[in-house]
């Protein structure tokens, strides 16, 4: 066992960070153990130095990052500020003053994924980030290293807690979108600003990091399409009842079905109640991983949550110590595989439907024509109406985005069509 300890920063000591610092302390000896050295927290940078920090000494507080990263003897940085700056110049001025990284930023490594981890190859030092997907999930790793032998051809998840906390709600409730949304705040698990959750964003984030690392691609952020979930309605989930279903907002990663191309995508879908994302309840994540060797694969816990994160943080963390103990220095980006990442067009799914149509004769086969023309195939059609209006819900087989799109924009020029009451995509089957 060596003695000279390995020496901490940490970047933020908020939710995440408080926590990192808790548990390197109560944890030492294990972690010492596991590690095959002391680690010392040796700096923590903050925004606010006057806070009480609980168990953190005050001469370790400091508010100047920079100097900080740039004393040459810290051994691993461990950056939990969040957002694009000054995060990523810390992590690079730490690659250049001889630290590695562990990370939980999302929106950072979905942004920049490519340029740090290059950054982190030129220095030969670690960049790892398991905590920013799915939280305490173990996810990334799997991915990289468990799975290094297999090939993957679909990351399916539900990776943002507060929208399936508000869409569990609105499935076990009743409840509309607003109400459900309200509840999520009052219990603290929506932001008092809740746009980056439920408009898909911090999903989109993920998906960009999960599809990169399962396809040996770069995907960018703009590479994501994304629809969030706002517009998910009480009406949606009953739909989604009479079809054995419920309604999740899905990132869902696929490799084309001939394996030259990839997609990554965010948006709410109806999911068979049989699948096992159906059964992710509350703030909870999962990811579904299907790979030719393996088969299904399901990774479930806690999405998020100062101590959760703070997990896979502390698993980062005794990762990159050995490496840099054993003077080497983990999986990098991977990228080879070079795969085009082809637009929402061409994903091909099935889709629910919900049209507002007067009632009256010969409107289901002008309804019906539009559908063919454009080459979706019907599955299923259920009518019902009253006093000369009705609605009509339609459910497709396997079709294009491109060709659904084409379908609902001519729908949209019949007379008969009032209006398209909502388009639900149905995954998982
Ligand atoms: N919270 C979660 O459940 C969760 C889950 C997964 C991933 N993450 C990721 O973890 C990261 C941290 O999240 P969090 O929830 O812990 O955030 P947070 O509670 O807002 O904490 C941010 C911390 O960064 C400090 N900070 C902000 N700007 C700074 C600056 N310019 N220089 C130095 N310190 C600065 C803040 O200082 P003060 O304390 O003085 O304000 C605070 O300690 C984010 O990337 C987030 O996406 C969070």
């Amino acid at each position: 066992m060596r003695t000279r300890p390995l020496k901490v920063a940490l970047l933020g000591c908020g939710v995440v960070g408080s926590e990192v610092a808790r548990i390197m302390t109560t944890h030492a000896d294990d972690l010492t153990a596991r590690i095959g050295a002391p680690v010392e927290l040796a700096g923590v940078a903050v925004r606010r130095p006057d806070r009480v920090r609980e168990g953190i000494a005050p001469e370790l507080v400091t508010t100047d990052a920079t100097a900080l990263v740039k004393r040459g003897d810290i051994d691993v940085v461990v950056e939990v500020i969040g957002g694009i700056e000054p995060a990523r110049t810390l992590i690079t001025t730490a690659f250049e003053h001889g630290a590695s990284v562990v990370s939980a930023n999302k929106a950072l490594l979905a942004q920049d994924g490519a340029a740090l981890h290059a950054a982190a190859d030129e220095h030969d030092k670690d960049l790892y980030y398991e905590a920013a997907v799915a939280g305490a999930i173990p996810l990334i790793r799997p991915l990289r290293e468990s799975l290094a032998g297999d090939k993957i051809n679909r990351v399916m998840g539900i990776v943002n807690g507060t929208t399936n906390f508000i869409l569990d709600k609105m499935d076990s409730t009743g409840a509309g979108y607003q109400e459900a949304l309200d509840e999520a705040t009052a219990l603290g698990y929506a932001e008092a600003d809740p746009t980056a959750d439920v408009e898909g964003f911090d999903a989109a984030a993920k998906a960009a990091i999960l599809a990169g690392i399962a396809f040996h691609t770069r995907v960018r952020l703009d590479d994501v399409y994304r629809e969030g979930m706002t517009e998910v309605t009480a009406s949606d989930f009953a739909s989604a009842k009479e079809m054995g279903c419920t309604i999740k907002l899905l990132a869902i990663c696929e490799r084309a079905a001939d394996g030259g191309s990839v997609t990554a995508r965010v948006h709410p879908a109806m999911i068979p109640l049989s699948h096992p994302l159906a059964s992710v309840r509350g703030a909870y994540n999962a990811v579904f991983v299907e790979s030719d060797a393996a088969g299904q694969l399901m990774f479930y816990g806690p999405g998020a949550g100062g101590s959760p994160t703070a997990s896979a943080v502390l698993g980062d963390l005794v990762a990159v110590c050995r490496n840099r103990i054993g003077g080497a220095t983990g999986p990098g980006e991977s990228a080879y595989a070079a795969l085009p990442v082809s637009p929402m067009g061409d994903v091909v799914t099935r889709y629910h439907i919900s049209l507002d149509v007067a009632d009256k004769p010969g409107v289901l086969a002008q309804v019906a024509t539009v559908f063919a023309e454009h080459g979706v195939s019907i599955d299923t059609v259920r009518q019902s109406g009253k006093d000369g209006e009705a609605s009509l819900v339609v459910v497709t087989h396997r079709a294009s985005d491109a060709a659904l799109t084409g379908t609902v924009e001519a729908l949209r020029k019949l007379d008969t069509v009032r209006g398209v009451a909502s388009i639900m995509r149905v995954e998982g089957e």
